[in-house]
């Protein structure tokens, strides 16, 4: 019988420090129950509990003991609930990864309670960092080298998500400095290079500055009384993070005159079409402030039916939503709706989505077991004489419309996304990418999903040559096995 370990880890959530760490005690034979695992700085509770002195912690080399197959979903899953708080994450995820030896479909049976642990932590993880791409405000502090401006934002998270999430930031502050301050960790981007810090507290930070009037109007302009739901709004806002909204100061005022006239109008008074519209064009170009937070696909696609988040709502005849099960483990992601899409109000079910469905079909694919949907949800396109040309989305639809698309990919939680073309890809990896240069690729995105970048099947349409049309079709249908076979 083999004695207890004791592992400490010096990160809180690094996958390949714990990764490390597990491949040694397998190499080891170590069984989970004999494993205690701990941070550094902490005390090591299972052996005080249990009146006994912790052994000598173990350490493991980099790259010690051997690799060890795993299912596709697991390096995703447990990049994921490293994340959590929960101390018991290491523990969990080395139990997983020793019984994934003698169980390789575990990860399949969502009922078992260390899958469904590890699911709920990931899950929770991921909703934590939407909640911070959403509600991190910066606030300008003066410099006083030559450098101009820069910016910081203080943000408390649940979990340990500021260095997987900080590259969003990078990517859409790209011509920025800022740093956003935590209680456990800081990240800074100087216009080139992010990096990580200690943690500080919130008075380091500086309270407010001009920006704050801009949030301000934007807030008061796309408050919409008619649907005021304040449960709804604590929810998905929670207080802890009103303090740091330059908008919140405005919550309690607009919330009591809305209620008042919620109680004075009859059922079902709806804004006027005027006052729609001036909504509409008074939305500057900026991230949701608050709005009710979606939690079913259902809502989302009623949500994007009402979607005025950029100025494609008023060309287009309808937003298209997406379309599969809610459970779905194959995730395709089209550019836009074309002309027929825009009338039916359903993806691919023109040209395209014909090319699209025979090369399902032959990947061994069924269309209605996959969630299919669209970078932009509204049809961009120019109307010369009695035809509506296509055009392809700007980088700032792209950018507008991934609300949604992350929201789809919360909620589906798909094994593999496959993104049809460029404007997919930009908008599921969250930076532009060569599609000749990646695809078929597996690609992990910022948060460890695995995706698979492919063209787009409206590109096989275009191609003259009847060679190269058979040839590119069978390099599609070849990425898309690719893919099925990793959502299995
Ligand atoms: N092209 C797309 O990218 N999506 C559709 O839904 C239709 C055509």
């Amino acid at each position: 019988m083999s004695q207890p370990v004791s592992i400490v880890l010096n990160n809180a959530a690094d996958y390949v420090e714990w990764r490390h760490a597990a491949r040694g005690l397998l190499a080891d034979h170590v069984p989970p129950d004999q494993v205690a695992f701990r941070r550094a700085g902490t005390t090591a509770d299972l052996f005080a509990a249990a009146g006994v002195a912790e052994p000598a912690p173990r350490t493991y080399d980099t790259g010690q003991g051997p690799s060890h197959r795993v299912p596709r979903a697991f390096p995703p899953l447990a990049i994921a609930a490293l994340c959590h708080r929960d101390d018991s994450r290491f523990a969990l995820l080395y139990r997983l990864l020793w019984r994934l030896r003698d169980e390789p479909h575990l990860l399949d049976d969502a009922s078992d309670r260390d899958v469904w642990n590890a699911q709920r932590m990931a899950k929770a993880v991921r909703r934590d960092a939407h909640k911070m791409k959403a509600f991190v405000r910066f606030r300008r502090v003066e410099h006083g080298d030559d450098d101009g401006e820069a910016f910081v934002a203080w943000f408390e998270p649940e979990h340990h998500i500021v260095e997987r999430t900080a590259p969003f930031f990078a990517r859409r502050f790209a011509g920025m400095r800022w740093s956003i301050v935590t209680p456990d960790c800081s990240a800074h981007w100087n216009g080139s290079e992010l990096s990580f810090g200690d943690g500080a507290s919130r008075e380091t930070c500086p309270d407010s500055d001009a920006l704050e009037d801009h949030w301000r109007v934007y807030y008061a302009s796309i408050f919409n009384p008619a649907r005021l739901k304040v449960n709804a709004m604590r929810a998905e806002m929670p207080v802890k993070y009103w303090r740091n909204l330059p908008e919140s100061r405005l919550i309690p005022e607009l919330t009591r005159s809305a209620q008042q006239a919620q109680r004075a109008a009859p059922a079902g008074t709806a804004p006027s079409r005027s006052t729609a519209r001036r909504l509409v064009a008074n939305q500057p170009d900026m991230l949701p402030v608050s709005d009710e937070r979606p939690q079913t696909l259902e809502a989302i696609h009623h949500q994007v039916s009402r979607c005025t988040r950029c100025e494609l709502c008023t060309v287009a005849t309808r937003a298209v939503p997406g379309e599969g099960p809610a459970d779905a483990r194959l995730m395709l992601v089209g550019e836009q709706p074309g002309d027929k899409e825009d009338l039916a109000g359903r993806p691919f079910i023109g040209p395209a989505g014909e090319v699209l469905n025979e090369a399902l079909a032959e990947s061994g694919i069924q269309r209605d077991a996959v969630y299919l949907t669209n970078a932009v949800k509204h049809f961009r396109h120019v109307v010369r004489g009695k035809q509506r040309i296509h055009q392809r989305p700007a980088v700032g639809h792209i950018e507008h419309c991934r609300w949604w698309l992350d929201l789809e990919r919360e909620i589906v939680a798909p094994r593999v996304i496959v993104a049809l073309g460029a404007t997919a890809a930009r908008a599921v990896l969250g930076r532009a990418v060569s599609v000749s240069e990646v695809r078929g690729q597996v690609i992990a995105d910022d948060s460890g999903n695995v995706v698979i970048v492919t063209i787009h099947p409206a590109y096989l349409l275009r191609l003259a040559s009847e060679n190269d049309a058979r040839t590119e079709r069978g390099r599609f249908v070849e990425d898309l096995r690719l893919a099925a076979s990793g959502a299995r």
